[in-house]
This record gives structure tokens, C-alpha cells and sequence, in this order.
């Protein structure tokens, strides 16, 4: 006999299954988004793996289940496709800390420096940066960029801290974050370790440079995936949604959270329901001025290019 939720679920599913068959639509979900919105997705992935998907298929519309900045990943790459966000309000509040003003202040200090901007990052913010970057590639990029020249790294302090202990430079930054990620403290971090002395520890470099310096391993969500599926008692250092699919696909393995307070507000806001109206309404249309949609893209293209090499 099933329960409500799964009565409901089952009857969203398969609403789901036959409105992406209707319009055409590619349904991508971020590793953090639940099993129930997962378990209607073509692809489950890191931010920039789902929009990398989408230029594989020839799918007109793009339901993205996550939040916003990844939904403008998405059509930057994809600008001939319909892209819609699962939800209207799901935004990223570390994208939102700072402003394009602020890293004019800092260019104008640096007028010759190269901009590395993550790509949890406003459109704006990206169009006017040199190089995109993600948490699992930031490293690689900067390490590939001339020596002589100043790095200006934004928006988040904790990555760019990472990748300047990881790559020996020197970074301007400016400090912002992911709450979600940054208020873990080593001291917790400690306390966990000790209680789970034979657990290894995989944490996201959004967390701070104290707690990276106490893991064993640091890395986006999709790298984080493959290192859990290698060990069998791992410590996921990330927003919770990450943990709870790991737990669900490989009941056999000995994981624990790092803590039970990740929890992203703004991701949590995609339920099944929101996915599936979204999709119904094609609701949420993501759009980017076309002089923007040709700055950020550049700049996500010279990343492609910095990885070559
Ligand atoms: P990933 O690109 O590693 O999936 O990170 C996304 C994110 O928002 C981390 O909080």
C-alpha cells in the first residue's frame, strides 16, 4: 500500500514523464535537489556538467531543478534553447553579495589584473570577469594563468583561499560566501573526525580554508560522488541534499554527514510539485541581454580554454 506522498509522487512523475515527452524538454537536476525531483531528470550533476549536457541533445526547452545561476549556466551555453528554472526563487546568496560596482572598485585598483570569477556568480559579475571557474576546476585555472599578472578572485573568499593555498599565488578577493558551507568551523570538524576516527572526510571548497586543511580530500559535488562510490566510510562535507542521495543509492556504505546544518534554503525550494507546474506553465524562462550572454560566455569559453592546456 503506498503512502500519500508516494501516491502524489507517482502521479507527479508520470505527469512529468509525459509533459517532457510533449514539449521536448531535457529535465536537469543539481546533485543537491531530492531524490523525488532527481528520479524525474534526464541528468543528475554538478552545475556545470548539467549545462554541458544540455549542448549534447537536441531538446528545445531546459527544465534546470536548482537555482538560478546554474539555470544562466545553461542558457549561456545553450542560448538557442527555451531554459526555465524550477522555481522562481531560488537564488544563491553568496551570487548576490557583492555587485558589479564593487569589482569595478577593485579593477580600478588592478586595471591590468585577470578576473577568475566563479561561476556561482551574477551574470553581471561574470560578463565583466576574464575567466569563469567552478569549484572543481578553480585550481587548474588559476595555476594555468601568466604568473606576472595580478588575479582578482571572486566572489567567494573560501574558494579563492583554497586555490591560493593549493597554487602558491597571490589573490585579491573580496569576502564573500556560502553560509551554508562557511559556518562550519575546524572545531566541529575536529569533533567529527574524532568520533569517526576510520572515515575518510570530503569536503566542498566553499567550506573554509581551516576545514579544507582538515579533510582528505576536497572537490565539487560530482567529484565528491565518485570518491564516496571508491571508499566505503566517507564523511560528505557538503549540503545535506548530497548526502541524502549517496545514502539512498548505496545504503551498503558507511556515510555520514559532516554536519546535519548544511541545508541550502534556496535549493530546498524545488519540491516535485514546483518542478512539474514549471515544466506545465514553462514558467521562469531564463533570459540574459544579449550583450551579456556574449561577455559571460567568453568568459566560460577561455575556461574551456585554460583547461587545454
Ligand atoms: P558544484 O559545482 O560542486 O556542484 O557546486 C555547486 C554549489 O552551489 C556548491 O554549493
Amino acid at each position: 500500500m503506498l503512502t500519500a506522498t508516494e501516491t502524489l509522487d507517482a502521479r507527479l512523475i508520470e505527469k512529468a514523464r509525459n509533459l517532457k515527452k510533449q514539449k521536448n524538454c531535457l529535465v536537469l537536476a543539481h546533485n543537491y535537489q531530492t531524490l523525488a525531483v532527481q528520479s524525474i531528470a534526464d541528468y543528475v550533476g554538478d552545475s556545470l556538467e548539467m549545462a554541458l549536457k544540455a549542448t549534447e541533445t537536441r531538446h528545445d526547452i531546459i527544465l534546470l531543478c536548482g537555482i538560478r545561476i546554474m539555470a544562466e549556466t545553461a542558457k549561456l551555453l545553450n542560448p538557442e534553447k527555451k531554459v526555465l528554472l524550477s522555481h522562481a526563487g531560488a537564488g544563491c546568496p553568496l551570487s548576490e553579495m557583492k555587485k558589479l560596482t564593487d569589482l569595478k572598485i577593485l579593477q580600478n585598483r588592478h586595471p591590468e589584473a585577470e578576473v577568475v570569477c566563479y561561476v556561482n556568480a551574477t551574470i553581471d559579475l561574470r560578463a565583466a570577469s576574464t575567466v569563469t571557474c567552478t569549484s572543481g576546476n578553480i585550481c587548474r585555472i588559476i595555476a594555468a594563468l601568466d604568473k606576472e599578472r595580478e588575479i582578482i578572485c571572486i566572489p567567494d573568499r573560501n574558494l579563492g583561499n583554497w586555490a591560493a593555498y593549493k597554487t602558491g599565488r597571490d589573490l585579491i578577493m573580496w569576502d564573500g560566501y556560502c553560509s551554508v558551507h562557511d559556518q562550519i568551523s575546524a572545531a566541529e570538524v575536529k569533533k567529527v573526525r574524532e568520533k569517526f576516527p576510520g572515515h575518510l572526510l570530503a569536503v566542498h571548497p566553499e567550506c573554509s580554508l581551516e576545514v579544507c586543511q582538515l579533510a582528505d580530500y576536497v572537490c565539487s559535488t560530482s567529484q565528491m560522488i565518485e570518491y564516496a562510490k571508491e571508499h566505503q566510510k566517507v564523511i560528505i562535507g557538503t549540503e545535506i541534499g548530497l548526502y541524502r542521495q549517496l545514502a539512498c543509492h548505496y545504503p551498503e556504505k558507511e556515510l555520514i554527514p559532516l554536519s546535519t546544518r548544511m541545508s541550502c534554503a534556496d535549493m530546498s525550494k524545488t519540491d516535485l510539485e514546483a518542478a512539474v507546474d514549471t515544466l506545465a506553465g514553462e514558467l521562469n524562462e531564463v533570459n540574459i541581454p544579449p550583450l551579456q550572454q556574449e561577455k559571460a560566455l567568453r568568459s566560460l569559453e577561455r575556461m574551456f580554454l585554460l583547461l587545454e592546456k
